[in-house]
């Protein structure tokens, strides 16, 4: 049987083999996914032996999405521009390294949430590899805009700075943000520590979509706040089942319908 593994550090929470499990039974799929435990110094050993045991790919989670890049022997566009490696693809001993969190993340917006992006005013907050991995795709979706707002703002020019040919990519700190936008991506850590980033009440209006990256049992401090400016608010728990059926996808040829696996994950929150 095909095996597949989910590499991090730690990794028993990861929903990743649960996900790949019902998409591999939706789709009559036979193949094996597993939690891969890898030492904070042994991604690239672990890598190898997993392929020599005969694996076919991998999902890589934090902290090795930097180090799986470099370890790839071909890189996906997206993943070259990313920075980073999320999906593995082993084929005759060369390791194919793939990004599919920034598709995900469109797929949740563009299908899920049903807002189409061309001619759309983008704001995306943060310029780390969340950042990083949405730029390339949001592009794709030929915006009228993309502003990258970030509290260093010398980072966000940086990070605009390498996307200008790909779309209207511009930059600014959050004290320099003018007017509302039509879909504003929280790529921030900020939540994490039940952090706001200083953003402006004006930049949401009631058709904004508020999309936080981040998932949880309750709403984020951010989702609260885009709620109070009367924009709609979601959830990062779409772009963790999509950027999913991406990897698969990639690893099978079928990607598998996701709304009930998305409904599974999210009746378990609750
Ligand atoms: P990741 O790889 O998850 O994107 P990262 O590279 O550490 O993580 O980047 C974290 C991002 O969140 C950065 O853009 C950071 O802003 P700075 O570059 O100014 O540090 C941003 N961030 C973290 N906490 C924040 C907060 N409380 N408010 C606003 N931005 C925050």
């Amino acid at each position: 049987m095909d095996a597949y593994v989910v590499i991090g550090n730690p990794i028993a929470h990861s929903k990743s083999p649960e996900i790949h499990a019902q998409f591999a039974a939706q789709t009559g799929q036979q193949l094996s996914y597993e939690r891969l435990l890898a030492p904070l110094q042994g991604f690239r050993a672990s890598v190898q032996v997993f392929m020599r045991k005969g694996g076919k790919g991998a999902n890589v989670t934090l902290p090795f999405k930097l180090e799986a890049h470099a370890l790839a022997d071909r890189l996906s566009e997206r993943a070259r521009l990313a920075g980073a490696v999320n999906t593995l693809k082993f084929e005759q001993g060369r390791i194919v390294g793939d990004n599919t969190d920034g598709a995900g993340l469109v797929q949740d917006i563009c299908i899920n949430a049903g807002l189409a992006l061309q001619g759309k005013r983008i704001l995306l907050l943060g310029a780390g590899g969340a950042s990083r991995g949405a730029l390339l795709p949001l592009l794709q979706q030929q915006p009228a805009q993309l502003l990258l707002a970030n509290r260093t703002a010398a980072k966000a020019e940086e990070l605009a700075q390498q996307f200008t040919e790909y779309g209207p990519v511009a930059s600014c700190d959050y004290a320099a943000l003018d007017g509302s936008f039509d879909l504003i991506v929280n790529a921030t850590s900020a939540s994490l520590g039940a952090e706001l980033p200083p953003l402006p009440a004006a930049c949401f209006n009631s058709g904004t979509l508020a999309y936080d990256m981040m998932y949880g049992r309750q709403p984020t401090v951010f989702m609260q706040f885009a709620q109070q400016q009367g924009a709609l608010a979601r959830d990062g728990l779409g772009m963790l089942v999509e950027q999913a059926a991406e990897a698969f996808a990639l690893w099978r040829g079928v990607r598998p319908e996701t709304s009930e696996v998305f409904a599974t994950l999210r009746r378990q929150l609750s």
